[in-house]
C-alpha cells in the first residue's frame, strides 16, 4: 500500500548475487545454500538462499509447509550439510554443529531420565569447569526462565510450555552467539504461547543475541522480530523481506496497533500467494 511507509523490500531475485544485509557486520551469512535430498526421487528442498543477520538481531523465516525452512535451520544448525553454498558465523565457514549455535526445536528434546537441571548442565559437558559451576550456571539459566523452583523437577512433571523453557536455558547455556529456534512454541497452547513469547521477547532484549526463528504464527513473527522473511514454496528461496520497525521493548498490546495488524496483512498476503500458487508438474503427479 502507498503511503503507509510500507518496509516490504518486494519479491526478491530467486538467487540473489549478494546477500541481503542486516545492519551492522553480519553475524551470520548465508550464501546461495542449496538442497536437494538424494534419494530414488530427489526432493529439491532449497534452491539458493541467501541472507545475512547482523549481531543482535531476531530474523523469522515464514512460509508454507514444507517450503524447506526447517532444512536451512537444520543446515545453519550444521546438522545436515547443504548441497552447494555456505554458512558461515563471523566470517568464517561452519562445519558442523557449534557451541557459536545454540538449537531449539518445536518438538521436546528433553533427556526424560535427568531433572531440568542436569539437563542443562548436560549441555555444558564439554566445558571445562567444576560439576558445581555447571550445576551454577544450569541454575542461573533456569532462573532466567523462570524455572528455579523447577530444577529438580523431570520432564514428565512439567508442562509443554516449561519443557520448552528447560530447552530454552539448555540452549542459551553454554552462550551461543545464535540462536536457531524451529517453530518452538507450536505445540504449546494459544495461552501459554503468549507467554512464551513474552518471555522470549524478554530474554532476547536483555541477552542480545542473533536469532533466527522459524514459525507458522505471523503474528508471533511479526511481534518478536526485526526482520521476517517469506519463502516462496519449494524449492525454497526467500521471496519477501518484511522489516518491522515497531519499537521495543515490545508488548503484547502492540499487536492491535494499525502497524502492527498491516504488518500481519502483508506477510499473510505473500504466503496466501504462494499457497494457492500449484507447483508446476503436481498435477501431473496426482494424475499418475
Ligand atoms: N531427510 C529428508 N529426506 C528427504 N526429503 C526431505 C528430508 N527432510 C525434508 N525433506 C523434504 O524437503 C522439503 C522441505 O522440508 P522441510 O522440513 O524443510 O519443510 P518446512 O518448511 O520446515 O515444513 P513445515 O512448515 O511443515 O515444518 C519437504 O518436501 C520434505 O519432504
Ligand atoms: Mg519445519
Amino acid at each position: 500500500m502507498s503511503g503507509s511507509g510500507a518496509p516490504i523490500a518486494g519479491p526478491l531475485d530467486p538467487a540473489p548475487a549478494a546477500p541481503m544485509t542486516g545492519r551492522g557486520a553480519p553475524r551470520l551469512q548465508i550464501r546461495d545454500v542449496r538442497k536437494t535430498f538424494e534419494g530414488k526421487k530427489p526432493v529439491e528442498a532449497l534452491a539458493g538462499v541467501s541472507m545475512s543477520l547482523a549481531a543482535n538481531e531476531f530474523v523469522s523465516l515464514v512460509g508454507t509447509s514444507g517450503c524447506g525452512k526447517s532444512t536451512l535451520l537444520s543446515i545453519v544448525a550444521g546438522l545436515i550439510d547443504p548441497s552447494g553454498g555456505d554458512v558461515l558465523v563471523d566470517g568464517a565457514s561452519i562445519d558442523g554443529p557449534g557451541r557459536d549455535r545454540g538449537v531449539v526445536f518445536q518438538t521436546y528434546t528433553l533427556f526424560p531420565w535427568l531433572t531440568a537441571r542436569e539437563n542443562v548442565a548436560f549441555a555444558l559437558r564439554g566445558e571445562k569447569m567444576s560439576t558445581k559451576a555447571r550445576r551454577e550456571v544450569a541454575d542461573e539459566h533456569l532462573a532466567l526462565v523462570g524455572l528455579e523452583s523447577f530444577a529438580d523437577a523431570q520432564p514428565r512433571q512439567l508442562s509443554g510450555g516449561m519443557k520448552q523453557r528447560v530447552a530454552i536455558a539448555r540452549a542459551l547455556s553454554y552462550k551461543p552467539s545464535i540462536l536457531l529456534m524451529d517453530e518452538p512454541f507450536g505445540a504449546l497452547d494459544a495461552q501459554t504461547r503468549l507467554l512464551m513469547q513474552e518471555l522470549l521477547t524478554r530474554v532476547w532484549e536483555s541477552h542480545r543475541l542473533t536469532v533466527l526463528f522459524v514459525t507458522h504464527d505471523v503474528e508471533e513473527a511479526v511481534y518478536l522480530s526485526d526482520r521476517v522473511f517469506v519463502m516462496t514454496n519449494r524449492p525454497g528461496r526467500l521471496k519477501d523481506e518484511v522489516r518491522i520497525d515497531l519499537p521495543r521493548p515490545r508488548a503484547i498490546e502492540q499487536q492491535e496497533a494499525p502497524e502492527f495488524l498491516e504488518l500481519r496483512r502483508r506477510i499473510l498476503a505473500s504466503i496466501r500467494e504462494e499457497s494457492l500458487r500449484v507447483e508446476p508438474g503436481i498435477e501431473e503427479e496426482i494424475r499418475a
